[in-house]
């Protein structure tokens, strides 16, 4: 009994002393009064067929993005029909998330403050992805390759190159007459654009995209890739083609039939909100190419080329009207027969997406 008690005693003594030394060996090695090393963000999730897929800030990741109504939505959409990649819906969230921490990196009195209070820019980089990670990797099914589409996000590109470096970028490029006929007859509010002016919503197109490629052309081939709007509908299947190798995802037929998946598991999926899904359940198709022409004002058309300089920039001839956009493929041009005739017929199931809510999409610079 007396021997048991000792015992007792001599089990709690060295419990108290194997406790006192764990947490002072945990203060020395945590030194309080610095900034604790961030940890890497893993986030698991399983797909519908079980399969388990993990992210981190290494997985490689695509972020498709250019100038609103320059189709980034017909180019995700492509892309979600692929099997290996998930290109989903827009988050809305990650542009002013990233336009936010834009705000704290410049040289101003709110970053030096923030220094002063001890939180650093290490530490709003490792928010920023995890808030990132977080948002792409779990607001759609888990996918070998991760997509986001945000048409912003692009003016940010060469911070997302730092933060995620296996990152890849998809810059929509499109004749910005084109652009801007579509937001102003399509009333897709934009902040920043005066939809009741198209010198005003040329100049902004001219001053957005010239940003944009800058960041590209930053982030460097190896990683940013250009892809014109038109060579895409004239051309899908080359420009697909180019656009896999550079994801180096194997090709798949079914991205030139994305309407087809549509709603499938797997397969693409659409909002009620973004202003294109009325265009995208459409196979791809020439409908949208020209229909800017003869509606741009004759004062905006004559001052072209000071209104909107990245035309030439970019080989639009701002004296056309239209320019020559190039061939269409012979499958696009029995798509758009079948589209023009009314083949085509919105599934039933698709019904509900196409009752757009206008008031719904509003673009956040
Ligand atoms: C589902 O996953 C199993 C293995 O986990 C695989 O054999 C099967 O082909 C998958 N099915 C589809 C349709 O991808
Ligand atoms: C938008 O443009 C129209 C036409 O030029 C002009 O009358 C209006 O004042 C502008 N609105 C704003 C907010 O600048
Ligand atoms: C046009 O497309 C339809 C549907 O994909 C196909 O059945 C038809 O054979 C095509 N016609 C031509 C001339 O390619």
């Amino acid at each position: 009994m007396r021997l048991s008690v000792k015992r007792a005693v001599v089990l709690l003594l060295m419990l108290f002393g194997a406790c006192t030394l764990t947490r002072t060996l945990y203060e020395v090695l945590t030194c309080p009064g610095e900034v604790p090393r961030t940890h890497m963000v893993s986030i698991r999730a399983r797909n519908w067929n079980q399969t388990q897929y993990r992210y981190n800030q290494n997985t490689p990741m695509v972020f498709v993005g250019g100038v609103p109504r320059s189709g980034t939505t017909l180019m995700r959409a492509m892309l979600d029909a692929h099997p290996d990649i998930r290109c989903g819906e827009e988050t809305r969230v990650i542009p002013r998330i990233l336009s936010l921490r834009q705000g704290w990196g410049r040289q101003t009195e709110e970053r030096w403050a923030l220094e002063d209070e001890g939180v650093s820019q290490e530490m709003l980089d490792a928010a920023t992805r995890a808030f990132l990670l977080e948002v792409i990797a779990r607001h759609g099914d888990p996918a070998p390759l991760l997509c986001n589409k945000d048409p912003f996000t692009l003016k940010s590109a060469v911070y997302l190159s730092h933060i995620f470096p296996n990152s890849k970028f998809l810059l929509m490029l499109r004749d910005g007459r084109a652009s801007v006929h579509s937001m102003i007859s399509r009333r897709v509010t934009i902040a920043g654009f005066n939809l009741s002016s198209y010198r005003d919503c040329l100049t902004k197109w001219s001053n957005a995209i010239e940003v944009m490629l800058s960041q590209c052309m930053a982030v460097g081939r190896s990683r940013c890739m250009t892809i014109r709007y038109e060579d895409l509908v004239l051309q899908p299947r080359a420009t697909m083609r180019r656009v896999l190798r550079f994801l180096k995802s194997p090709w798949h037929e079914g991205v030139l039939h994305h309407e087809e998946a549509i709603g499938q598991p797997g397969g693409v999926s659409l909002s009620r909100s973004e202003r294109s899904t009325d265009q995208v359940i459409k196979p791809v198709n020439l409908e949208a190419l020209t229909r800017w022409v003869g509606h741009i004002p004759a004062d905006v058309q004559q001052d072209m080329e000071n209104i909107a300089p990245m035309l030439r920039k970019l080989g639009y001839n701002p004296k056309a009207n239209p320019p020559d956009y190039g061939q269409p493929d012979p499958e696009v041009i029995n798509n758009t027969e079948r589209v023009l005739r009314g083949d085509f017929k919105t599934p039933m199931r698709l019904k509900r997406l196409v009752q757009v809510s206008a008031s719904f999409n509003v673009f956040k610079a």
